[in-house]
């Protein structure tokens, strides 16, 4: 589903997060959100998604939902709160509960969402048995599960591991190729960024204001292949230019004694 950033900004009472946004977002593009901490991406994100009413502007969207979406804007978060007593597949199958459907087509979203997460051998186990990675692939079945038009991920690989997230990443780009929605990834880890978006939006410090937008120019399909590691490490460089001064300046701020 296109989506549409016209003019956003917001303020949490004098707290001025977000300036003057404007973005417009093609269908099933995944575009990825970077910037220093504290400028305003997860505030984006939420505005995005009808958490948070903006300050200022507007997001709209195009067309309608697909008419299979049951939630057309699903978050998925860097932890999850997965239910310790219930089974995998019954923790996916929880984004269906209070919803009007057969037990057969329950049953064919909970297999299809845990085939797209390479869960299937799974979904009788319980979350105590199960890696991080295992269950960071939980949450996002169960986000699958409802079939998003809008995905709104947030730093979800952030608290894994360096291999775990590797991996991760080349499950995401899997997911990518087979699933449609539109979607908006916040991290603040650039290889990530470079690696699962076909554009990097780099927002400037607080009140984030969009900086520049690089357009990663190898087929999502295609990023694993070595052949393009190149390409894909001259955007890492371009986009590392580009926040390295503000990150540098945060990381050298002194902050007030608070008695
Ligand atoms: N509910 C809130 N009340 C007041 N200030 C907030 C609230 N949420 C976020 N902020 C502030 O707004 C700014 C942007 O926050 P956030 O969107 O979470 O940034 P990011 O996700 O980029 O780290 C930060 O300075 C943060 O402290
Ligand atoms: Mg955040």
């Amino acid at each position: 589903m296109p989506l549409h950033i016209e003019k956003v900004s917001h303020s949490y009472g004098t707290v001025d997060a977000l300036s003057g946004i404007e973005l417009d977002i093609a269908d099933g593009e995944t575009i990825a959100l970077i910037g220093p901490s504290g400028c305003g991406k997860s505030t984006l994100l939420g505005i995005i998604g009808g958490l948070l009413e903006p300050t200022a502007g507007r997001v709209t969207f195009s067309g309608a939902p697909p008419t299979d979406s049951l939630n057309p804007f699903t978050y998925i978060f860097q932890d999850f709160a997965l239910l310790p007593w219930r089974s995998v597949a019954d923790n996916v199958g929880l984004a269906l509960e209070h919803r009007a459907l057969s037990a057969v087509e329950r049953r064919e979203r909970i297999a299809s969402a845990l085939a797209l997460t390479g869960l299937a051998e799974f979904a009788a186990a319980y979350p105590k048995q199960l890696s991080g990675g295992m269950r960071q692939r939980v949450g996002i079945a169960r986000a699958l599960v409802v079939r998003p038009a809008v995905l709104l991920l947030d730093e979800p690989l952030s608290a894994l591991d360096a291999q775990t997230r590797e991996l991760l990443m080349e499950d995401l780009l899997a997911i990518w190729a087979r699933e449609k929605s539109t979607r908006v990834y916040v991290t603040h880890n650039l290889e990530e960024a470079a690696r699962l978006a076909d554009r990097v939006v780099v927002l400037s410090r607080r009140p984030g204001r969009i900086r520049e937008i690089v357009r990663v120019e190898v087929p999502v399909g295609e990023r694993g292949r070595t052949e393009h590691a190149g390409l894909l490490l001259e955007v890492h460089k371009r986009l590392w230019s580009l926040i390295r001064d503000e990150a540098a300046t945060a990381d050298r701020e002194i902050q007030p004694i608070r008695q």
